[in-house]
């Protein structure tokens, strides 16, 4: 099959491409750049390993697209809720609280039920797993843009525009 992906050059789409390709399928990346990164491509020549940072939100795409669902809106998710706390422990390093941002949420738990229901698809990946992975191969960031103050300031601003404390 020949497959479009559009924004391809992000995280989610250049694995969701590798995926595709390694299926078999021809696969054209549509991506104006505006968050992603040409070198989110490169790995595809390279560590075969990466494909399971993304591999469930790619299996559950390749899925719904191979279905007959149409029109219907689902969470892909782990069917679980992870504090932020339980992330920064298995990141390990110096820990700074920062005071809760207005609107923020104090957790985020998509609901799986449908996705279940209609695809039979759920997350195989376990957190901690995740975790340990990204770990593995955080080297393939290195190149990526680190908050700071200032640029994340500038990147929220509008959540300070729109939200009170
Ligand atoms: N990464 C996550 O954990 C996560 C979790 C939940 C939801 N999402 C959502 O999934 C989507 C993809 O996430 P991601 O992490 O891959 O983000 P990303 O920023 O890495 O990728 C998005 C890609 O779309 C491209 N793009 C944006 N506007 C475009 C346009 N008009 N034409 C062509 N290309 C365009 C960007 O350049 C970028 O490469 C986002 O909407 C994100 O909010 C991501």
């Amino acid at each position: 099959m020949h497959c479009v992906v559009t924004g391809g050059a992000g995280f989610i789409g250049s694995h969701l491409t590798e995926r595709l390709l390694n299926d078999g399928h021809t696969v054209t990346v549509i991506d104006n750049c505006s968050t992603g990164r040409t070198a989110n491509l490169d790995h595809i020549a390279g560590s075969p390993d990466l494909t399971i940072l993304i591999k469930d939100v790619a299996d559950a795409f390749v899925t719904a697209a191979a279905s007959d669902v149409r029109a219907t809106t689902m969470n892909v998710g782990s069917d679980n809720t992870y504090s932020v706390d339980r992330l920064v422990e298995l990141l390990g390093g110096d820990v700074e609280y920062i005071r809760k941002r207005p609107g923020e949420p104090d957790c985020t738990f998509a609901d799986t039920t449908r996705i279940k229901e209609l695809l039979g698809w759920q997350a195989s990946v376990s957190f901690d797993d995740g975790v340990d992975k990204m770990l593995e191969n955080i080297s393939y960031w290195q190149a990526a843009p680190v908050w700071d103050k200032a640029t994340i300031a500038d990147a929220t601003a509008g959540w300070f525009k729109y939200l009170k404390d």
